[in-house]
């Protein structure tokens, strides 16, 4: 599984197309992990980007990119979990997906995907069922590997009493604000691999249009301006030298470097690297949103440096705090009347 990744979902819907090209962008620039799932409506567009992008020879193959899809909660029935991923299959126009979760611990009555949904259509979660069948997938070889995701060490407990296959993934929310430990470590010890969705805290899911706390850490902030410090005291030693005596080929040499210098502070280490660098050292693969091409190309830079101990320190104890909850999942007017609340929240 690919260190980084592409997401899809968006708060909004966009046009079909403008998720193809963004897709195609992220391939071009180096991305091989692409999320998406039945609920985003963007298997469609991130399908054809692939195709595309084997045409025009950006990819040897299908087999180049590392595709996760998700079974939403309405079809998180046991019948209906292998017709899912067949639906899936048929609008990505591949044989097979990568990777395929279970993408929250709740259930909902069979039908349309609609969003936000009802709360009196929640009803009880027959974990054992839905993970058998989401086995079966995979012995199919419909799905290289199957996962779940927003599930707690809670939920992981259930499936794992029945499993035959450990979920391979947990994708969760997960960022430095919060940094999940006792889920990670959980999942360090059962061999689940842990991938982080809101690597950037994400995009006003809740719907409060609050400040985004990722992006907005004056921790991150303060990281991200050291480090552009010490890029430039580095230059700072090579332009000290003594350029005045120097011959037209020391005096250009010093104005790329003024130049790269001035690209450097403008380009690296913005907060948003901090973070993405952060849940790569912790071992987590990252699935970032962002159909702007620039900032695809910043969000994949984040290789060939480290975070100091200082740093790391200073991360860990920044304020936790969750933003994603299940509950964003229902619509306020609908009563939670068939399941315990408590078992349908992430906590
Ligand atoms: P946009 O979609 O306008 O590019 P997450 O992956 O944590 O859910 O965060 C996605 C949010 O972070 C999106 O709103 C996205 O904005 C923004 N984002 C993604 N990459 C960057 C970046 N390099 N710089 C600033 N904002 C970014």
């Amino acid at each position: 599984m690919p260190a980084v990744g592409m997401g899809t979902a968006l708060p909004i819907p966009v046009p079909h197309e403008v998720t193809k090209d963004a897709v195609l962008a992220a391939i071009e620039l180096g991305f091989r992990h692409l999320d998406t799932a039945a609920m985003y409506g963007t298997e469609g567009p991130v399908g054809e980007a692939v195709a595309d992008a084997v045409r025009r020879g950006l990819l040897r193959s299908r087999e180049e990119v590392f595709v996760t899809s998700k079974l939403w909660c309405t079809t998180c029935h046991p019948e209906l979990v292998l017709p899912s991923l067949r639906e899936t299959l048929l609008k990505l126009q591949m044989e097979y997906v990568d990777l395929y979760l279970i993408h929250w611990p709740v259930c909902m009555k069979p039908g349309p995907i609609t969003w936000p949904a009802k709360r009196e259509d929640a009803v009880p979660f027959d974990f054992e069922g839905v993970w058998l069948a989401m086995e079966e997938c995979h012995r199919l070889g419909l799905a290289k590997a199957i996962g779940v995701s927003n599930f707690t060490t809670r939920h992981l407990e259930r499936v794992m009493s029945v499993a035959t296959i450990t979920p391979a993934v947990n994708q969760v929310e997960l960022n430095p604000v919060w940094q999940q430990r006792t889920l990670r470590a959980y999942c360090a010890e059962k061999g689940i691999h842990v991938a982080a969705y809101s690597p950037l805290g994400g995009q006003n899911w809740n719907g409060s249009g609050e400040a985004n706390a990722v992006l907005e850490s004056e921790v991150l902030s303060e990281i991200a301006q050291a480090r552009g410090k010490t890029v430039a005291q580095g230059y700072g030693i090579f332009i000290e030298n003594d350029w005045a005596n120097a011959s037209l080929l020391g005096n250009l040499a010093l104005v790329f470097c003024c130049i790269t210098l001035f690209l450097h502070i403008l380009l690296l280490f913005k907060m948003h690297q901090i973070s993405l660098r952060w849940i790569h050292e912790q071992g987590v693969t990252w699935i970032v949103k962002s159909y702007n091409k620039g900032r695809l190309k910043q969000n994949i830079d984040i290789f060939g440096w480290e975070l100091t101990e200082e740093d790391r320190l200073k991360i860990s104890q920044i304020p936790q705090r969750k933003f994603v909850t299940a509950i964003a999942l229902f619509s306020p007017e609908g009563e939670f009347t068939s399941v315990d609340l408590s078992e349908m929240d992430i906590v």
